[in-house]
């Protein structure tokens, strides 16, 4: 059998999974490649750190020139994450002639144009089944499986710290601090959970899945984004008491003026599958206009679903079954195709406001929605005092520009007191 060696470059959450889904499932490993694997060399930052997995002391490196000057070492993953250094080391390795397996959701969305066109040159495969979704592959999917349709919608909850928050506001009635506290001390959530609890950390996997799906050249910048802490208890309470539980989607659609790319809290029908997508998991859901309806389910993060995929992408690799276009397909010769400007996309919305008890309020909040096209589906009132009523309202669909200008007026009236939320509804042409 022959003899492969690799190299780890991180041996953080996803590294130790590698490392260990390589010690666990030799076997499978080999028989699956044909291959014996190796793992040569792992570069870290910090040698003497306590690690998670038992490396032999001499394996481990700081010297990034321990792998990318050995010629033995044919394939690097690069586990690091973040731009610098992750980028540039794995140019190194492209252009070592080394074929890279990435995990690396942010770097892919901003920088990936220039290393699909980098592996292109150096004429080595560059892997990245794990960026989005971790365990779940979708990558492959979109890919491999699903070549036949033209996807006309991509609906996915992303981010499993954000699912395990809503969840966790949801059913146990916590705030929203609470629950991102909980997160924080089940290792769901980072120290700095800003890239989760606001939404960038979807993007980044939105725009690589989008333009996959819709051979299109899609970045961040063409992403709307808002994330999830300005949800309260009150607006769980509300979407449930209406039907709808709330959950960060990131949603990816073709319509005839242009693709619709936004990342948002949004509440969904209860009865719909992500809905019931619970605590860290991530689920896909795809709309193919040959196959229909499918969804993909399972965790989006951990060191093994993590490392699963990261170590599936070193045995395509292995078995050089990975066409080329797996590796090239992304970003590389895509096309621009037009965006959907947020102001032109339609929705339903909750909308939530604080307003003081007097005579007429209702008809000039009515007024207001009506003259710009906003048409009003159900309204309900909470008294809480006679200075502090909640008005409820769900329009039905109107567009987002509309519905700006709209909120931009009532914002102005004397008997407001708040805008407390506006949430977008997707019903999924129900
Ligand atoms: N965690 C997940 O569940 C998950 C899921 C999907 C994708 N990802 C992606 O996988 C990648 C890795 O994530 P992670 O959670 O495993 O990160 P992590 O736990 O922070 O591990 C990062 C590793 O990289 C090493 N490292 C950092 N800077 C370095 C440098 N300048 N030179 C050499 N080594 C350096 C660290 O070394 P030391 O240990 O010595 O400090 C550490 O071992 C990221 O791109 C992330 O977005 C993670």
């Amino acid at each position: 059998m022959e003899k492969v060696k690799i190299a780890l470059l991180g041996l953080g959450n996803v590294g130790s999974g590698v490392w260990k889904i390589f010690n666990t499932n030799k076997n499978e490993v080999s028989r699956r490649s044909g291959c014996e694997v190796e793992i040569a060399k792992v570069l870290v930052r910090d040698k003497f750190k306590q690690r998670k997995v038992d490396v032999p002391p001499d394996m481990l490196t700081t010297n990034p020139d321990d792998i990318f000057k050995d010629e033995s070492i044919k394939i690097v993953a690069e586990l690091i994450g973040g731009i610098d250094p992750a980028k540039e080391y794995i140019l190194r390795a492209m252009r070592s002639k080394k074929h890279v397996v990435t995990a690396n959701k942010m770097l892919l969305a901003t920088s990936g144009e220039e290393l699909f066109k980098t592996a292109e040159e150096e004429d080595v495969y560059f892997y990245y089944e794990a960026s989005v979704g971790g365990g779940i592959p979708i990558i492959r999917e979109i890919n491999e499986s699903l070549t036949a349709n033209k996807i006309m919608e991509i609906v996915g909850i992303l981010n499993g710290t954000t699912n395990y928050i809503l969840s966790k506001m949801s059913k146990e009635h916590m705030d929203f601090k609470a629950a991102l506290d909980e997160a924080k001390e089940k290792g769901y959530a980072e120290a700095d959970p800003t890239s989760d609890i606001e939404g960038y950390d979807p993007v980044y996997k939105l725009a690589i899945i989008a333009s996959l799906s819709f051979g299109a050249k899609i970045t961040v910048d063409d992403i709307y984004r808002e994330g999830i802490t300005k949800i309260t208890p009150l607006d769980i309470k509300y979407a449930c008491k209406f039907g709808y539980t709330i959950k960060l989607l990131s949603i990816g659609k073709v319509c005839p003026d242009g693709i619709e790319l936004r990342v948002h809290p949004t509440m969904i029908p209860k009865a719909h599958p992500l809905s019931n997508v619970n605590d860290s998991f991530n689920a896909i859901y795809i709309n193919g206009n040959a196959v229909g309806e499918l969804m993909l389910y399972g965790k989006g993060a951990g060191d093994l679903p993590t490392g699963s995929a990261v170590v599936s992408d070193i045995i395509s690799i292995l078995r050089n079954n990975g066409s080329q276009y797996i590796c090239t397909s992304l970003k590389n010769h895509m096309p621009h195709k037009k965006i959907k400007p947020l102001k032109e996309n339609i929705s339903q919305y909750y909308i939530r406001l604080s307003v003081i008890d007097m005579p007429g309020v209702l008809g000039e909040i009515s007024t207001i929605l009506g003259r710009n096209n906003v048409s009003i589906l159900t309204v309900t009132q909470d008294v809480k005092s006679k200075h502090d009523v909640s008005l409820i309202f769900i329009t039905h669909e109107a567009k987002e520009g509309d519905m700006q200008k709209s909120i931009d007026n009532i914002k102005k009236l004397t008997c407001i007191n708040k805008v407390e939320s506006i949430i977008r509804i997707e019903n999924f042409n129900e």
